[in-house]
């Protein structure tokens, strides 16, 4: 028989066993998201649509640097859905990633529901992220914050905040966002541009019916704030400004920055960044604010607003400032802002950026038209918007990429996705001949190998008209070597590059007309999809699938799928 002192000793010795698993630090968190539908008004529109447990924008995921967040994912609505983690890098772990036909196939609605649980694995991620539905145009309602807080041993790298907000910036489309997808496919034009834009669900008071519809901050003298800032809109980037008060960027797309001051801020969809505010101002009534930046096209031209509020005694006054932005379409302003961005790159904080490279790859990217027949299209000349990359328009395959790849089905897609266009114009000229603007389409991915070092200069093209493209990597954070504009030249551009404080980002606002050069090193094994970030430029074909092979190593292969793995 055991004795009591032993039986103390064994269980003693079984909690450092099993804490010895995992990193001290690190904790699993359980969350359950259910699809459904549900009723919101807002500009004095009422309308349903496809929420997480109801919630508008969805529930925010709270977690620490290096743990797993278990997510069961119910669908019980009347629509196919995949979610993705965006900027969680998932290590040799694509299956639980989330983009539709490419690491999976959609959770079929049914009565009851089908379930998927996915395991959402953190790693070196430290700050903000956000998660998004990654099918169709659904992430228009289906949307969160995902917040990383540094291990509770460990601090932030500047004084911590009085408070903490996240600042989703969302749309609102007054018709029903799926239909107006399926439109502008169909006539081969624009999509209906939204009408309002969104802080945390809500217009704020500039949009009719919409004084109650304001998310307010509170803030008392002297503190400081953090915002945890996403940009969740579908088809802009945003300039962002608080009104009379400067803010200090410390992070962006989780990994933290050298601090950048500034008045105002530019932001991709699908980028994140961290910003911190002092309530230094004159007791009073300020609003924060966004619109659009816009290098081309029509767009919503409406802002958005919250109130930040101190408390006090003091006479509010009628309206708060309002801040005054910079103009609509000021490139130089986007890309000012976006390239003043530096990794902190300190003792603490070290980078490091691949410097021999193994892989040198260079991506057009383009709007593109197509003919249509007896000219019916709703395009430029009646023709058909294509978006494409090296000249590719990406047809997503009816079933996904990773179960091809990894069950070694043929005829899924193809292997050959170049390296460099398939062929040589001048990128960034006034007027292009239209027939060099006509891609192909293709289902082809470009393979990397296990630890290759990437250089991919992404180059955007004046084709059928020239715009930002805000590029998101799945899987991978990549450093912003360098950018510029007019066509990237190989002699006299690679010497500029910042390789000692470069910004570490999943999501990067290649400029209109310009190129953006990037570098990471292929250590996360796995199936990962690229794509424009603005909704109809991919849903026009602008996304390629990379896939990296294994490493020799144990730890260096992708694990095997979980057993509830979607199957079309
Ligand atoms: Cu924010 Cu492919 O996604
Ligand atoms: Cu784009």
């Amino acid at each position: 028989m055991l004795s009591t002192a032993k039986l103390f000793f064994l269980c003693f010795l079984g909690i450092i066993l099993l804490g010895g698993v995992t990193p001290s630090h690190a904790a699993t968190r359980r969350y359950r998201f259910v699809l459904g539908n549900s009723n919101h008004s807002r500009m004095c529109t009422n309308k349903t649509m496809l929420t997480i447990n109801g919630q508008f924008p969805g529930p925010t995921i709270y977690a620490r640097r290096g743990d797993l967040v278990i997510v069961d994912v119910i669908n019980s609505a009347d629509h196919n859905i995949t979610i993705h983690w965006h900027g969680v890098k998932m290590p040799r772990y694509p299956w639980a990633d989330g983009p539709e036909f490419v690491t999976q196939c959609p959770i079929t609605w049914a009565d009851p529901g089908t379930s998927f649980r996915q395991r959402v694995v953190l790693s070196d991620e430290e700050g903000t992220l956000w998660w998004h539905a990654h099918s169709e145009w659904y992430r228009n309602s289906v949307y969160g914050a995902f917040i990383i807080l540094p291990p509770r041993t460990e601090t932030y790298p500047f004084a911590k905040p009085h408070a903490e907000v996240p600042i989703l910036l969302g749309d609102w489309f007054h018709g029903d966002v799926q239909e107006i997808m399926e439109t502008f496919l169909a006539t081969g034009g624009d999509p209906e541009v939204s009408d309002g834009f969104l802080i945390n669900g809500q217009p704020g008071d500039l949009y009719p019916c919409s004084s109650q519809d304001t998310f307010k901050l509170r803030v008392e003298p002297g503190k400081t704030y953090m915002i945890r800032l996403v940009n969740a809109v579908m088809n802009n980037i945003m300039f962002f400004k608080i009104a009379n008060h400067n803010v200090t960027v410390v992070a962006t797309d989780a990994a933290y920055t050298k601090p950048l001051r500034s008045d105002y801020v530019a932001i991709s969809p699908g980028q994140t960044i961290d910003l911190l505010f002092v309530a230094n101002q004159p007791p009073s009534r300020y609003y924060m604010a966004a619109r659009v930046y816009s290098s081309g096209g029509d767009f919503d031209n409406t802002t958005t607003t919250g109130i930040i509020e101190y408390v006090g005694n003091y006479t509010p006054p009628a309206t708060p400032a309002l801040p005054s932005f910079p103009p609509f379409n000021s490139t130089a302003a986007s890309h000012n802002f976006t390239s003043q961005l530096r990794s902190l790159a300190n003792a603490k904080y070290p980078i490091d950026v691949p410097r021999n490279m193994s892989d040198i790859l260079f991506f057009t990217l383009s709007i593109n038209l197509r003919p249509c027949p007896n000219d019916s299209c709703a395009g430029p000349f009646a023709e058909r918007l294509m978006a494409s990359i090296n000249n590719i328009t990406l047809q997503l395959p009816k079933t996904d990429f990773l179960q091809a790849y990894y069950r070694r089905l043929s005829g899924v897609y193809t292997t050959d996705f170049p390296d460099n266009p398939g062929f040589v114009f001048n990128y960034t000229q006034t007027t292009i001949p239209r027939d060099l603007a006509r891609p192909q389409n293709g289902t082809a991915v470009n393979i990397l190998d296990f630890n290759a070092t990437v250089e991919l200069v992404f180059q955007g093209t004046n084709l059928a008209g020239g715009i930002d493209h805000p590029m998101h990597l799945h899987g991978y954070s990549f450093y912003v070597v360098g950018s510029g504009f007019g066509n990237f030249n190989r002699t006299r551009d690679p010497p500029n590059y910042n390789l000692v404080d470069p910004p570490l980002m999943e999501t990067i606002a290649v400029p209109e007309n310009g190129w953006t050069a990037i570098r990471f090193k292929a250590n996360n094994p796995g199936v990962w999809f690229m794509h424009c970030h603005f909704e109809r430029h991919v849903s026009w074909g602008m996304g390629m699938v990379f896939i990296v092979r294994d490493g020799p190593g144990a730890n260096e292969k992708m694990l095997p799928p979980p057993p509830d793995m979607p199957r079309c």
